[in-house]
This record gives C-alpha cells, sequence and structure tokens, in this order.
C-alpha cells in the first residue's frame, strides 16, 4: 500500500515514502543507509510520548538501535539555545560523519534537525519522519532547514536535503482537527498555484480524507508532495519557481507576526487566509474572474477552516501596519516585495508589479469586513 515519490535531484536524489504503518517498517527503510546499526533521533515531548516507542520497536526489528533528545513542542523551540542543545547533544553521544539524524516530528522539529544535520562536522546525512500533515506535504520535503532569529522566522538556515523522507499517515490519526486543517491549508494551497484538477479532485474529496479516510489521506500527501518534488527539482535553491510555493504566505506572515506567532492563528491557517487574499488581490486586479476567489473561500468554508480576518480572533493591526509588516518581508528585492498572484485557480506566476493602493485596499476591505 506504500507510494512512493522520488526528489530527481542527482546526487542529491531521496525517495519520499507515503503510506500507514511506516513506523513499524522504519528499521528495514532506514537501514540500507546506515554503516552502522544506530541513528539519533531528535523528537518533540508530545511526538515522543506518543509515537517514540513504535519507532523504537520499528527500528529495533531490525537490530538497529536508537538514543534520543526530547525538545520542548512549539515555535519557540526552533531558536539558537534549543539549537544549540541539539548540536551539543550530537556531539556527546559521538555521532560521526557517516552517521544518520532523524528528524522525527513536525516542521519545527524538522528544519531544527535538519539544520544541525546540515552543520555537525560540516554536514552528516538525515531522514525526515515527519509527523504533522503540514510537514508531510511541505517541510520535511525540499531541504529548507533552519531556526528563527529575533529579527525574523527562518532567517538562520541552510539548504539541506534528507536522504529519505517517511511520511507515515497513520501518525496523522493522533493530530486534533485543528491541526490537520492548519496543514490542510498547505495542500490547498499547492491545488491553487499548479493544478485546478487536484483542486476539483479535493473539491469532492477533501472532507473524506479530513475525515480520516486512509486512501484518500495517502492520495492528497502523495500529489502534494509530487508538485513539490516537481518544483524542487526546476529550483532547489529558490532562485525562480521555487518562490510559486509562497503564495499567500506575503500575506500570512504579515498576519503571523500581527499576531505574536501565537494561538491566535497557525502558520497553515494564515496561509489558507493568505491564499484567498491573493485571490482577492488577483481579481481586484483584473488577473481573474471574481468568481475564482469565491470559489476558492468557498471551499475553505466547507473544510471549516478559517478563510476571514473576522475569523482570528481578538484586535489586528490596520491595514497601514499590516503594509508596513509586509515591508519586511523576506521576498523583498532592492526594496520591492514580490508576491504571488494567480491568473486562475492552478494558474500562479511571481510578480512585482503591484500597486501597494491595490494591496491596501484589499486589507482595508477584509478588515472593514470584521465589522
Ligand atoms: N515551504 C516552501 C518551500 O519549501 O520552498
Amino acid at each position: 500500500m506504500n507510494e512512493t515519490v522520488h526528489v530527481g535531484l542527482g546526487a542529491r536524489a531521496y525517495d519520499i515514502t507515503i503510506g500507514p504503518g511506516l513506523l513499524a517498517q522504519a528499521g528495514a527503510l532506514i537501514a540500507p543507509l546506515l554503516k552502522r546499526p544506530h541513528v539519533a533521533v531528535i523528537t518533540d515531548e508530545n511526538v515522543g510520548r506518543l509515537h517514540l516507542e513504535t519507532l523504537r520497536k520499528g527500528l529495533n526489528s531490525n537490530d538497529i538501535t536508537l538514543s534520543s533528545l526530547m525538545l520542548p513542542a512549539g515555535e519557540a523551540t526552533k531558536s539558537w539555545p534549543h539549537f544549540e542543545r541539539a548540536v551539543e547533544w550530537l556531539l556527546e553521544e559521538r555521532i560521526e560523519r557517516s552517521d544518520v539524524l532523524i528528524a522525527f516530528g513536525g516542521g519545527v522539529i524538522g528544519d531544527l534537525a535538519g539544520f544541525a544535520a546540515a552543520v555537525l562536522r560540516r554536514g552528516i546525512r538525515f531522514v525526515q519522519i515527519p509527523t504533522s500533515l503540514l510537514a508531510q506535504v511541505d517541510s520535511s520535503v525540499g531541504g529548507k532547514t533552519g531556526i528563527n532569529a529575533p529579527q525574523g522566522k527562518n532567517l538562520i538556515g541552510s539548504f539541506h536535503q534528507p536522504s529519505l523522507v517517511l511520511a507515515d499517515t497513520d501518525v496523522l490519526g493522533t493530530l486534533t482537527k485543528r491541526d490537520y486543517l492548519a496543514g490542510y491549508g498547505e495542500v490547498v494551497k499547492y491545488s491553487l498555484l499548479g493544478n485546478s484538477d487536484f483542486f476539483q479532485w479535493l473539491e469532492g474529496n477533501a472532507s473524506r480524507a479530513a475525515e480520516g479516510d486512509m486512501a484518500a489521506r495517502i492520495a492528497i500527501v502523495k500529489r502534494s508532495v509530487e508538485m513539490k518534488a516537481d518544483i524542487v527539482e526546476r529550483d532547489e535553491k529558490e532562485h525562480g519557481d521555487r518562490a510559486l510555493l509562497n503564495l499567500g504566505h506575503t500575506f500570512c506572515h504579515a498576519l503571523e507576526a500581527a499576531t505574536g506567532y501565537s494561538d491566535r492563528l497557525l502558520h497553515g491557517e494564515g496561509v489558507a487566509i493568505g491564499c484567498a487574499l491573493a485571490f482577492e488581490l488577483s481579481a481586484r486586479m483584473g488577473l481573474c474572474s471574481q468568481e475564482e476567489p469565491s470559489r476558492v473561500r468557498a471551499h475553505l468554508r466547507e473544510m471549516g477552516m478559517k478563510v476571514d480576518l473576522s475569523d482570528i480572533a481578538g484586535d489586528l493591526p490596520d491595514a497601514e501596519a499590516l503594509m508596513r509588516i509586509m515591508a519586511q518581508d523576506k521576498k523583498m528585492m532592492g526594496g520591492v516585495l514580490s508576491y504571488v498572484l494567480v491568473r486562475g485557480i492552478g494558474d500562479a506566476f511571481v510578480t512585482s508589479d503591484v500597486d501597494p493602493e491595490m494591496v491596501r485596499g484589499v486589507l482595508q476591505g477584509a478588515l472593514n469586513a470584521r465589522g
């Protein structure tokens, strides 16, 4: 029942294996990578409590031992102090250049452990075992690793591709509905940026997947990582097409900053709202018809997701302040902000040719709708 997607990056190529029960099969799947039968695992306290024993048994069944480090769960872990702790722990454990590190968790653990693998002894190999939907469809694939700086998210890091990704779809069953739907924000994003047939399929099948249908969940993860692999193969280091993956993210990052990177807005929720705003901006600029944002919003609503600024609890800054936050975005080049806009569902493109007054108008309209 396992599915495999190949990421064709020459000497850095790897497979993404998708399916239920992969933790139990981890020993057999990882053994071909090992020079000695031992791995280091970095995880967080939630994932460790729920799933580390299953992974340990899966590795032990192929006579592979593990040592593990459990970090606190949450975005605050993606910081210098926890990164330092992880690297020093790997050195204390005498993890060697030829050893393999396992990043076992959601996006925070994947990014932090991947960055530790990138710099330890000038770089060791690592395996991603993503446990959130967001990590399975996005952050575990493509080699972006790093931590946050006081100045902003993901500002310190490296491109370091994993040697293998194991997306165990059984593990998704332990996510809260909110976390599942936040990850689903990234799934919708793939369909919106490059595949209208996939969007249509999601309109008919995503509810089944959210309710736990395993075949639908596997299909969602597979189609998403196929699209990501295709883009990463074309543009590994984001000099061009990879920027399409930022659909919805300029608005999302401003909203995340405005809500203090807190529980008020999860990243994937911000991506969904950001996609709706990017479609609205595209429609106002005459790039697509008004039916397109309406259709996107209808699907997000049907899934029970956050769609509008009124779905974010508490106060938000005014449009001017949101514009100022957006001007800090990583995607600024020569003082000009680039946007991912759409000509319709499944047809995104990157441009810096956007009148800031249009953006202000979209934000003002969305804030006014909060009442
Ligand atoms: N999450 C966007 C990227 O990997 O490029």
